[in-house]
């Protein structure tokens, strides 16, 4: 029989996809064919969600449609407002997303009437209104207003955080913007990880849209997957000089801690995503003036690499970087949702062109069959 000689399925094959290929073609990451720099350094967020779950880049006329649509599907139903100002301001804020994916897929089902192409669109829309909504509502009693202008998810996501005062016009400001649209790219798609693989297990039991991506959200959530951009940022603002970082990076390696925001399953040498964000953060860095946060993550990057042969994944740099955006880091895993929802929904219509359930087998390490003692009879 056959048997799982390493955990967590590393190196298994668990099906076929055409949407991305992870550490292919010299380590590199490509979606659709196209290289990740290339995405990065010539793409919007919006063309590369198009290209995930369309399957090829929009041309000008269909870009300019997919926008205006996005743009149009920001509303956020009345009994979703509701619903967010009953949710506590402790929550999680992933959780935040899950009930109003959940929630949402009551109020406007998927069905005869709605595909799930346009559940996407709708979620890709109302996510970071919902979460920002929720959070300047419990943070300082505010219900701010949706119906904003904003050209991208990302100048939507910065303006709806920083109001109305903010400045996004100015050399730092379209810097962030700029990041935070990259970042989204960054975070898009990256094959059979655990929350892709989640929402496709889900939809192969033929389930509905908002199903895979409640399933996926919650996986996303955990440190050793999304939750590790949230796990890095707390890491790194411990220290308040490199050589604090020097020492303490130390100990917790003596220690056997996990360094989050470090490793990758299926990456050996680098993650090719890491050197874009860092010069993004590099650059966030040296416009404000930055002398510490910038500086002990690169110490802590060398401290990995030296003692451990650990890399960066992408989400370390995403951690400064997105502090330096001004995001709190209970907001950083939530981006990632917003950006991710574009991988999950090409894969969830990818595994609904070509379903089978997916059901694995275990290997059985239980005990022998035994007679069955009575409940009396157990001391
Ligand atoms: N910090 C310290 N040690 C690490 C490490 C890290 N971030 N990542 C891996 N290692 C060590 C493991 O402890 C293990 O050591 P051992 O052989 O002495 O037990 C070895 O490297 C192999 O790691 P393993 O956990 O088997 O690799 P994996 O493929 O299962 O794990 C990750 C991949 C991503 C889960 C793992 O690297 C990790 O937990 N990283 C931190 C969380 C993170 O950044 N997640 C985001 C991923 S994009």
């Amino acid at each position: 029989m056959p048997t799982t000689k390493t955990g967590g399925l590393a190196g298994v094959v668990a099906g076929q996809t055409a949407i991305c290929t992870v550490g292919h073609a010299g380590n590199n990451l490509h979606y659709r064919g196209y290289s990740i720099f290339d995405l990065a350094e010539k793409a919007s967020f919006e063309e590369v969600a198009y290209l995930l779950i369309d399957g090829k880049l929009p041309t000008v006329q269909q870009l300019s449609q997919y926008n205006e649509k996005l743009q149009s599907l920001r509303g956020l139903p009345k009994e979703v407002a509701d619903l967010l100002k009953r949710i506590p301001a402790q929550a999680n804020p992933m959780d935040v997303l899950r009930t109003v994916c959940s929630f949402v897929g009551t109020l406007e089902p998927e069905g005869a009437n709605r595909s799930g192409q346009e559940v996407a669109d709708r979620l890709l829309s109302l996510f970071p209104g919902a979460l920002l909504y929720w959070y300047h509502y419990h943070l300082n009693g505010n219900s701010i207003a949706l119906d904003i202008e904003a050209k991208s998810t990302a100048e939507y996501f910065l303006k709806l955080l920083h109001g109305p005062t903010w400045d996004m016009n100015s050399e730092l400001g379209k810097l962030m913007v700029k990041t935070l649209d990259l970042s989204l790219i960054l975070y898009a798609e990256h094959e059979f990880n655990a929350s892709t693989f989640a929402a496709r297990v889900c939809a192969a039991t033929l389930s509905d849209f908002y199903s895979a991506i409640t399933a996926a959200i919650g996986t996303l959530r955990g440190p050793l997957h999304g939750g590790a951009n949230e796990a890095a940022m707390m890491l790194i603002q411990q220290y308040a000089t490199p050589e604090a970082a020097e020492k303490g990076l130390l100990t917790k390696l003596q220690e056997k801690a996990l360094i989050m925001g470090f490793g990758h399953r299926v990456y050996t040498t680098s993650d090719p995503r890491s050197e874009v964000i860092k010069k993004q953060a590099k650059a966030l860095s040296e416009a404000l003036g930055d002398k510490t946060l910038f500086a002990v993550s690169e110490k802590i990057e060398k401290i990995m690499w030296d003692e451990k042969k650990l890399f960066p994944n992408l989400d370390f740099y995403s951690a400064s970087a997105y502090h330096f955006c001004g995001i709190p880091t209970s907001l950083f895993t939530p981006i990632f949702v917003i950006a991710r929802l574009t991988g999950w929904a090409a894969h969830v219509l990818e595994q609904r062109a070509n379903n089978k359930l997916i059901r694995p087998s275990a290997e059985y390490i239980g005990p022998e069959p035994v007679a069955f003692v009575s409940l009396k009879d157990r001391s």
